[in-house]
């Protein structure tokens, strides 16, 4: 009881020097494109220690450029994890739009996120941004009908999917996400190199057919720039997906 009581308490202040170290790094660092750096250069403690992109900075960076240019009303991203690229979206975002992010506790592919990191993620939300965080399977019919809630029922800009990287996976993610994106908008997908030393990742393989039908770009890593991971962007054609 004791026990429990003591780390309640330091995870409380852990939280809180959390958030005030993420407070100071944005005070100091006011552009979007400043902003970029602070999930790289955050540093808190305990379970609040680090909100690092699991991503090659190069990459991350390419698609950080190409979503603040939409000046996005509305994200959504699958694969949350560390929470470092949905911090990316609000800052990319438009200052009042809303984001959802949808990540499953326990889920493969880079760890989830504890339910405690649930007030420090809704803190990533700049004044007017409206935050929803659902932890939770993306490929459940139920949390597609909740996120159309989150966003009234309206079109979204952009939808980041960064969860199950199987091949079945992935596409369930687009098929059941990407209608959602706006004529205009953007669907981006993180994994799209072929890493056969790393089990289970079939990223690659959806996205050599989503680039037959679909206008893409893809933004790799150049050489010395760390490991190369790839992302897919698909721009919403006219048509829609
Ligand atoms: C690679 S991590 C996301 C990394 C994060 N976007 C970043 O760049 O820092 C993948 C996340 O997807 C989540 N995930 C795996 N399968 C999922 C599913 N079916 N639905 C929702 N999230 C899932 C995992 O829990 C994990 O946190």
């Amino acid at each position: 009881m004791l026990k429990h009581w003591f780390y309640s308490l330091l995870a409380a202040r852990h939280f809180r020097y959390g958030i005030k170290i993420l407070r100071d790094l944005e005070r100091k660092l006011i552009s979007r494109e400043a902003r970029f750096a602070i999930p790289f250069a955050y540093r808190g403690k305990g379970y609040f220690r680090i909100i690092e992109p699991r991503q090659n900075p190069f990459e991350i960076e390419s698609l950080y450029k190409a979503v603040c240019e939409l000046d996005a009303k509305r994200i959504l991203e699958v694969g949350t994890a560390r929470g470092g690229t949905l911090y990316l979206w609000t800052q990319a975002a438009a200052p009042d739009a809303t984001l959802v992010s949808v990540d499953l506790p326990g889920g493969d592919f880079g760890g989830a996120y504890p339910a405690c990191r649930v007030p420090f993620y809704s803190e990533f939300a700049r004044e007017q941004q409206t935050m929803h965080l659902m932890r939770t399977d993306s490929h459940q019919s139920a949390t597609l009908d909740e996120v159309k809630q989150h966003f009234s029922d309206h079109e979204i800009d952009f939808a980041f999917i960064d969860g199950d990287h199987t091949y079945e996976g992935v596409k369930q993610d687009f098929e059941m996400y990407g209608p959602l994106v706006r004529p205009g908008g953007l669907i981006a997908f993180h994994d799209i190199v072929d890493r056969p030393e790393v089990a289970g990742l079939d990223v690659h393989r959806f996205w050599v057919e989503l680039k037959e039908k679909y206008d893409t770009v893809e933004f790799i890593g150049p050489d010395g720039s760390g490991k190369k991971i790839g992302i897919g962007l698909v721009r919403v054609g006219s048509e829609g997906i």
